[in-house]
């Protein structure tokens, strides 16, 4: 049987980052993949409403779904997210990230989330790979969140991100049409998707252009100054998209790179492994205020406050 590829788009009708991804989509299909494409801007798609409605559930063991579910495409499209055995993502940057369209989006997929939906039996395991293709006008300067905002959002469905793609320099509709080395890349995303899905998920590495970024397990070109976290941890420098922790060095030809320490990767966010250690986090520091009611009790007084305060508003 032939495997699914899907490319879901959050880019204007026609414009730079839909041809890219069906660039990317038509090398599949002329491997043998069966390929579909999912323009968001075709859908309805509303905002999380922060409800928790999915996360109480699940802490009870249910897949109680989301309050939306019936209300606009989401769930229709997760569903052929979540059965695609790749999905090629691309969206433009605006103000530095990817728009807000996709985020949106992406954003909803905390009900749907895969390691738990695995657990309960509601979906069969998948190992889920993907390419993500982030489009601007300007280049990487203007574009410094682009990639690193899409890579946030993969963790909750758990896609492997084999491959990235900074598209810079083009700022009108369809302008990638004259730059052939653009379109030559995202033929290579489409074969490196191919690639992944022929390697045994076990196996399956990194493909994309071999020193991108600076951290050398996500790719992201982010790094932050660590912080002591919740339970003491304290990294010098973190990637700012996985939360690999190590500190910046010198290479004998004058160069700074990221070199990761050796606990470095405990709480890697791309891993189902160091994601649970931020589940403990939220027990913590969530589960706790939730489970001593003379915390809420205060809440609740001290919010009285704020609730009789009238600001006017337009
Ligand atoms: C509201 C808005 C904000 C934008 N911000 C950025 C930006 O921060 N950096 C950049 O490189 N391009 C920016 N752009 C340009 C788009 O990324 C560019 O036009 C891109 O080609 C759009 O992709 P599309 O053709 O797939 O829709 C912005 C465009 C709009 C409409």
């Amino acid at each position: 049987m032939s495997q699914k590829v899907l490319g879901i788009t959050a880019g204007r009708k026609n414009g730079n980052s839909e041809i890219l991804l069906k660039e990317a989509l038509v090398r599949c299909q002329e491997q043998g993949a069966d390929v579909t494409i999912i323009n968001l801007r075709d859908y309805n798609i509303m905002d999380c409403t922060g409800c928790t409605f999915c996360t109480k559930g699940m802490s009870e063991g249910k897949n109680v779904g989301c309050i939306l579910d019936n209300k606009d495409d989401k769930k229709k499209i997760n569903e052929v997210m979540l059965e695609a055995d790749a999905v090629i993502f691309s969206a433009p940057t605006y103000d530095l990230m990817a728009c807000s369209s996709f985020l949106r989006f992406m954003m909803r997929n905390l009900s749907y989330e895969t390691a738990f939906l695995e657990t309960i039996g509601a979906i069969e395991h998948k190992d889920r790979v993907c390419a993500l293709i982030a489009v601007g006008g300007s280049t990487r300067s203007w574009q410094s969140m682009a990639l690193e905002t899409m890579q946030a959002t993969m963790f909750t469905c758990d896609f492997r991100v084999i491959d990235m793609l900074l598209a810079t320099g083009v700022p009108a509709p369809a302008q990638c049409l004259l730059d052939e080395k653009l379109l030559a890349h995202a033929t290579k995303v489409g074969d490196n998707i191919m690639k992944a899905l022929k390697t045994p998920p076990e196996e399956r590495t990194w493909l994309g252009e071999e020193n991108m970024g600076w951290c050398p397990n996500c790719h992201s070109n982010a790094l932050v100054l660590g912080e002591v976290q919740w339970d003491g941890l304290h990294y010098p420098i973190e990637c700012q998209v996985c939360g690999a922790g190590g500190n910046l060095e010198k290479t004998e030809d004058g160069k700074w790179k990221f070199v990761i320490q050796k606990d470095g990767l405990l709480k890697d966010r791309t891993t189902v492994a160091g994601r649970a250690k931020h589940l403990e986090e939220i027990m913590e520091v969530q589960g706790g205020f939730f489970r001593n009611p003379e915390k809420s009790a205060l809440v609740n007084v001290k919010l009285v406050k704020y609730k009789e305060i009238q600001i006017k508003t337009i």
